[in-house]
């Protein structure tokens, strides 16, 4: 669905330059979720921004298949509530900027039930928790729809119960309509065995992809059980392997 295609980026510092992304390709199918694993500065963030068009690649491409249909929702990691709207109307400012008059107003109900964010609606983002700040950015997210899940880093501030139901909701939504996917960018090795398709390692800068690992999501099942299970154990160890060599230059 998404096909990413030999991207290089850099950064000009004044006189220096900053090589981040070197010769990224990468395919993200239909009704996958790919969680992309990678040290602190190595452009993971930067990759986002570009498959969003927010920023420009040096050199690369980034195809989708369904042309300029696809409806992207984008969670940046430093998500930014707007000060001056409160919590239900920063929730439907994604459907405003979009054009996309009419608010399905039961499912925008729907999803405050959901993630039990009733109590907080009226509230102004500088009332809200980081945690409860990660939860609404996360729900103006799906409002619109999406068929392209763009998450930085999104559950950060949750605690372990609160985020396995939202990584539930994610796997859920993305599997219950066809033309959807999800890029998912995390630090936490719990998050990406536990809703991964595969799960794609970079290295440090200049970034590289070092390794694509597909997950059998098969049988997981529940995933506050699955994280009991040996096969959850197993795929722990391993990508804390890989990421520990990632860290002690082994790929380099
Ligand atoms: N606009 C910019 N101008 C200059 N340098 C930038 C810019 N944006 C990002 N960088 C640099 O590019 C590199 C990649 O940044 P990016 O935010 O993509 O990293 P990341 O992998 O998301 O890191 P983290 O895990 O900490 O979120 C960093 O070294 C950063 O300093
Ligand atoms: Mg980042």
């Amino acid at each position: 669905m998404i096909n990413i295609v030999n991207i290089n980026k850099s950064f000009k510092d004044n006189l220096a330059k900053l090589i981040v992304l070197t010769n990224i390709s990468l395919t993200i199918e239909k009704g996958s979720i790919t969680t992309i694993l990678g040290p602190t500065g190595c452009g993971k963030s930067t990759l986002l921004n570009i498959i969003s068009n927010i920023l420009i690649p040096d050199t690369g491409e980034v195809f989708f298949t369904n042309g300029s249909q696809n409806k992207i929702g984008y969670a940046f990691q430093n998500d930014i509530l707007l000060p001056w709207r409160n919590v239900k109307k920063n929730i439907t400012l994604g459907k405003e900027i979009s054009n996309q008059n009419s608010i399905d107003q039961n499912f925008l109900n729907n999803l405050i039930n959901e993630f039990e964010i009733n109590d907080i609606t009226e509230f102004m983002p500088s009332q809200l928790s980081g945690g409860m700040k990660q939860k609404v950015a996360f729900v103006r997210t799906i409002l619109p729809e999406p068929d392209i899940l763009l998450l930085d880093e999104p559950f950060s501030s949750l605690d372990f119960r609160t985020k396995i139901e939202l990584e539930e909701y994610v796997l859920n939504y993305i599997k219950e309509k066809t033309n959807r996917c999800c890029i998912f960018v995390t630090h936490n090795i719990d998050e990406a065995v536990s809703i991964s398709d595969k799960i794609v390692f970079l290295s440090k800068k200049p970034t590289r992809i070092i390794q694509e690992k597909l997950i059998d999501s098969n049988d997981r099942g529940s995933l506050l059980k699955f994280r009991l299970s040996t096969k959850y154990e197993k795929l722990y160890a391993e990508i804390a392997e890989i990421i520990n060599d990632v860290y002690e230059n082994k790929y380099i």
